[in-house]
């Protein structure tokens, strides 16, 4: 009987105050922490003294694996994954490797607060209607497929919530994705971006769909922008997308 088992545990956005209670819980249980080297560095605290296996990025499956056959030999594997694990995280591609296995060990999926959460929280309450989440990385979905969900969602005047809005080698992602939502929606239309959110990097930008090129050059990989919909404005400093209540 397998006794082992891999918890995959969101870290949140990476400030301490954003982890929860329960992931705090499952990482002092664990015998063995494997995660991103970044996603580790941010609960390095927690986890000082534990058996701690940190990797690169691009390593996700070769990370997955070896949670699995660790868990297989019985320890209480954590696998860290930022934000929450089950919004482009490491949850889904988990259990398509444990569904490989003979023998699977137990899987526990822990949800963490998501970019979008805690990005929406800084700009005020612009995800108070309708929206839509895409995320610009080409890495693992077609560019045609990222056009038409961007397309569909600006069409449809949905809130839209831009994960991955730069990588490493595509520095253009965000410029392409304005373009197409301006086929929609008008120019003014209010536009919200938070770099690090909850880190020291921590940044915000207050902007419209036409002034936002000001700073998509600064939009990194920890970047996530929020285009709002028809009826979403700035005011005093806050993103709000009104939800129907009569004043
Ligand atoms: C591979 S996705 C992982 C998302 C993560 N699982 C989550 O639930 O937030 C990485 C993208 O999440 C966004 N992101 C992650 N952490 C962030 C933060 N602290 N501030 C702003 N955006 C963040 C960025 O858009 C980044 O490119």
């Amino acid at each position: 009987m397998i006794t082992g088992k891999v918890s995959v545990v969101g870290t949140g956005p990476g400030s301490p105050e954003h982890l929860t209670a329960q992931a705090k819980d499952v990482l002092f249980e664990s015998d063995l922490v494997i995660g991103y080297r970044l996603y580790v560095n941010h609960v390095a605290e927690l986890i000082e003294g534990k058996e701690i296996i940190a990797s690169a990025m691009g390593k996700e499956v070769e990370r997955c694996r070896q949670a699995v056959e660790e868990a297989v030999r019985g320890k209480k594997v954590a696998l860290v994954s930022g934000g929450d694990p089950g919004i482009y995280g490491m949850a889904g591609l988990l259990l398509q490797v444990v569904g490989e296995e003979p023998e699977p060990p137990l899987v526990e999926i822990i949800p963490g607060v998501t970019a979008a959460g805690a990005a929406a929280a800084l700009l005020g309450a612009p995800l108070m209607h309708d929206f839509a989440v895409i995320s610009l990385s080409d890495l693992l979905t077609p560019w045609d497929a990222i056009e038409k969900r961007l397309h569909a969602a600006a069409a449809a005047d949905f809130v839209i919530v831009l994960y991955n809005p730069r990588s490493r080698s595509r520095t253009d992602l965000l410029a392409k994705a304005r373009e197409i939502v301006l086929e929609h929606q008008v120019e003014e239309t209010a536009v919200g971006m938070i770099r690090g959110a909850g880190r020291k990097e921590q940044q915000k930008w207050e902007v419209t769909l036409e002034n936002m090129t000001c700073c998509m050059e600064e939009a990194d990989m920890a970047t996530l922008v929020i285009i709002g919909n028809s009826r979403t404005y700035w005011q005093n400093g806050k993103m709000i997308t009104p939800r129907g209540y009569e004043l």
